[in-house]
């Protein structure tokens, strides 16, 4: 789409939760090592929230800082896009949470469900908002508490993920700049290989799905891992070539952090070296939506991402869904 005005991020906000869980605390729970979930998937630690803390209290928190990056009020805010698969409730929406948190009340608000690819799909969305000039400023956020739905005596999932939240204030930027191309994109046929079974209409909670263990996530890894190192790798590419730009073009890569395996697979295609790659899954493990804004986040406060750089954002998750964008700075 030839967008009407140019848009970019204006500003970006993190939060993780304190609760530091290593790989040898894992060790205790289920049987599993720190050497065996380092070499398959790269991941050395999670954070997990406090039990009283919840998705849209996270995420509150991140979009206060992106906000404050952004130097925008509460009342600037149009619209709030919040990527989640693990809402506070089922209604009211964890965006409509957000916003009463933040005081942008009177601003749109929705969550969008598409699992670990939430945070581009909501700057997507986001995006065309700004591009036809219906909002000026959108607040998009990845944010997830996990830990409320892993089954800590399924070692092949419970190792994997971790809580946090990640924010982007997007605006009207000067032509040339901001999100230069993207792609969204979904495969539904192949939903269920990373699934939570119970607690929606077709199979609503009961005595039955508690003792079966149905309301956590299950997932057939290695047929995600399969889809994954496919995808990010396709999708790395069409944004650049939709973007009209060569891969030497590209200074960053800021991918989706499920594992360090897809990550290097990723940066390979992009002939991007590791240091131009922002990984946190060593600290925090897979926050699915959170990922990459977390990681965005992280790569601009620590001066990775400079004015004038090109940055490819990538990932992919449940349902399954991908999505990809470049980002010139
Ligand atoms: O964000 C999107 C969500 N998820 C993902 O992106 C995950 C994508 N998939 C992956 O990252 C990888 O497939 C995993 C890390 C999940 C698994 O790695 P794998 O190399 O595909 O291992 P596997 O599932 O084939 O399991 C290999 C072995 C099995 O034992 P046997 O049957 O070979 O004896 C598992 O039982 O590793 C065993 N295993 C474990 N051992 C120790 C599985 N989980 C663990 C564990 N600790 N936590």
């Amino acid at each position: 789409m030839k967008s009407l005005r140019s848009v970019g991020i204006i500003g970006t906000g993190s939060y993780v939760p304190e609760r530091k869980v290593t790989n040898f605390d894992m060790e205790k729970i289920v049987d599993t090592s720190d050497e065996w979930i380092r070499t398959r998937t790269g991941i050395g630690a999670r954070h997990f929230a406090a039990d009283d803390e919840t998705t849209s209290d996270m995420a509150a928190k991140a979009a206060l800082k992106a906000m404050e990056a952004a130097n925008v009020t509460a009342d600037e805010i149009d619209l709030i896009i919040v990527g989640t698969l693990t809402p506070d409730m089922l209604l009211p929406s964890t965006a409509c949470l957000v916003q009463d948190k933040i005081g942008a009340n009177g601003s749109a608000a929705f969550d969008l469900e598409t699992a670990c690819s939430g945070f581009i799909y909501a700057m997507e969305v986001g995006r065309n908002f700004v591009a036809t000039g219906m909002y000026n400023k959108v607040l998009v956020i990845g944010a997830e508490k996990l830990s409320s739905f892993l089954d800590f005596e399924d070692r092949a999932t419970c190792v994997l993920f971790g809580d946090g939240a990640g924010a982007a204030v997007l605006g009207p930027v000067e032509d040339g700049k901001g999100i230069l191309s993207s792609e969204l994109g979904a495969d539904g046929s192949k939903g269920m290989v990373l699934k939570i079974d119970a607690g929606g209409c077709k199979m609503p909670a009961s005595e039955q799905t508690l003792k079966d263990r149905l309301h956590y996530i299950t997932m057939d890894g290695s047929e995600v891992f399969k889809f994954a190192v496919r995808i990010m790798g396709s999708a790395s590419l069409n944004v650049v070539e939709k973007a009209g730009l060569t891969l030497d073009d590209i200074n960053f890569l800021v991918p989706h952090q499920a594992n360090m395996r897809i990550i290097s697979a990723a940066a390979k295609k992009l002939n991007l070296p590791l240091e131009k790659v922002q990984i946190n899954l060593t600290e925090y493990g897979n926050m699915s939506a959170a990922s990459v804004p977390v990681a965005l986040d992280q790569a601009i406060r620590e001066g990775k991402i400079k004015e004038g750089d090109k940055t490819v954002l990538v990932g992919f998750g449940g349902g399954l869904t991908w999505g990809a964008c470049v980002i010139q700075w």
